[in-house]
């Protein structure tokens, strides 16, 4: 047995390799760690494969390390040579190979090779989204296979600074004879390339499918045996696309990346708020601007309220990007304590741009704009509302108002309806709305 002074083990600053995404490279912790094996998780059609052959083909594009200082780039530049590959093309040549491994390791730095295995696509249909992305490169590979043993193999021969599995529903080992996507063969073919990440040092991405009918087969078996679980959201409607952390063991999970889907793949977004607030229409009734935590960010955004008489004998509720339990009881709350009459009116709820706000900091601005589109008259101009609403109408604190304050303060907006400030749902409806 090795018994090992926990003091004596060195510290290691892992080398990480950027994405070429500022955004996924916060997210992951500062870039790729070698020999991590990280989950990106999402419904079908979101993205996932997009941004992964993206971030392949930047790195393929690029022999150094983007978190290498400028002065070392241009030396290095010179010293790699450009090996003529066909673009984009199945591995198998061993020739190439020999030079390819030879380019592995650039003045310490792991160079540009990417194997992207596509279980779902052809080839044919991978270069059809590269081409709509931007150039291929010749360094990145393209491997149309779901057996794992033969993925492992063909890495071998490559050695790639990065692979990327799309997706681990499509793999399958001989070991099992049970079915692609089966929760023995996901959990079977993550651990193969778990063990192949941590024995060769390879960093591997694989995609994970979430499934509507409760993630069965999906990403959660996967959880446990991978260093991070990065979940893509955003729903189908609007082009927003958030990247979030929910583990991560070289980072923090509360990191979020906000990137938008275009016409040549998926751009970052460096200044979200002002992006989700670039539609509003001020003075308005029924609209508020909240300052919400997306991961650790805060972000700005608009949260619409329409209220309207009804022609049902039950009124509608309708609620977008909301929770709608807490919403629920902000009506209550609104009902009672502020003695508004909700009951004859259909209520519809929304936060404009697409994005999903599940904390409790978002039930004041919702009452607010409920208020606000009820009395028909708009909030008063430039204030932020962020704060949690109890069952009697009391306002509670909700968790880092600092930051919350601070991305609010940098787009303008300096008056502040808390809980610091006011502690009832009453008090803040009279300064909101009725200019109290
Ligand atoms: P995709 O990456 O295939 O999703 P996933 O791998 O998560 O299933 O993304 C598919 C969607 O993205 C599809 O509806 C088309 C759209 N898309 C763009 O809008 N722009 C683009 O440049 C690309 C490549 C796709
Ligand atoms: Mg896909």
């Amino acid at each position: 047995m090795e018994l090992v002074r926990l003091a004596e083990v060195k510290s290691q600053k892992f080398p990480r390799i950027a994405t070429g995404f500022l955004e996924f490279d916060r997210v992951l912790g500062g870039g790729i760690v070698p020999g991590s094996i990280v989950l990106i998780a999402g419904d079908p059609g979101i993205g996932k494969s997009t941004l992964l052959l993206q971030t392949a083909m930047v790195i393929a594009r690029g022999p150094v390390s983007r978190f290498l200082p400028a002065s070392a780039r241009s030396g290095l530049k010179s010293k790699v040579k450009q090996i003529d590959h066909a673009d984009l093309r199945a591995v198998g040549n061993p020739s190439t190979t020999a030079t390819t491994r030879k380019m592995s390791i650039v003045n310490g730095q792991m160079s540009n090779v990417v194997l992207y295995v596509t279980g779902e696509e052809s080839a044919q249909q991978v270069k059809i989204r590269a081409d709509r992305i931007s150039k291929v490169t010749d360094n990145l590979y393209i491997l149309p296979q779901t057996d794992v043993d033969a993925i492992l193999a063909a890495s071998e021969k490559l050695r790639p600074v990065l692979l990327i599995c799309d997706s681990i529903q499509t793999l399958t080992t001989e070991k099992l004879s049970t079915s692609a996507g089966s929760i023995g063969q996901v959990r079977e073919c993550g651990q193969i390339l778990q063990r192949y990440a941590k024995s060769s040092g390879t960093p591997i991405f694989i995609v994970g499918h979430v499934t509507k009918e409760g993630v069965v087969a999906g990403p959660k078996v996967l959880e446990h045996l991978v260093d991070a679980v990065l979940n893509l959201e955003g729903d189908g409607t609007h082009a927003f696309r958030l990247l979030r952390a929910v583990k991560n063991r070289f980072g923090s999970t509360f990191e979020v990346g906000v990137f938008e889907m275009a016409d040549s793949g998926m751009k970052e977004v460096a200044n979200p708020s002002e992006i989700f607030l670039s539609q509003r229409i001020s003075k308005r009734a029924g609209s508020v601007v909240t300052s919400t935590l997306a991961g650790g960010r805060p972000l700005l955004v608009e949260v619409q309220a329409l209220c309207t008489a009804t022609i049902f004998p039950v009124p509608t509720r309708r609620v977008t990007g909301l929770d709608f339990n807490r919403m629920q009881v902000v009506m209550a709350a609104l009902s009672r304590s502020a003695n508004l009459k909700l009951a004859n009116l259909d209520i519809y709820l929304n936060v404009a741009g697409g994005l999903k706000i599940s904390e409790p900091a978002a039930d004041l601005p919702a009452a607010l704009s409920i208020v606000s589109a009820t009395v028909d008259k708009p909030v008063r101009e430039g204030i932020c509302a962020f704060g949690e609403v109890g069952l009697l109408g009391e306002l509670r604190q909700v968790a880092n108002s600092e930051n919350r304050v601070k991305e609010a303060k940098r787009l303008g907006f300096g008056d502040f309806v808390t809980p610091v400030k006011f502690k009832t749902l009453e008090e803040a409806i009279s300064y909101a709305v009725h200019g109290g």
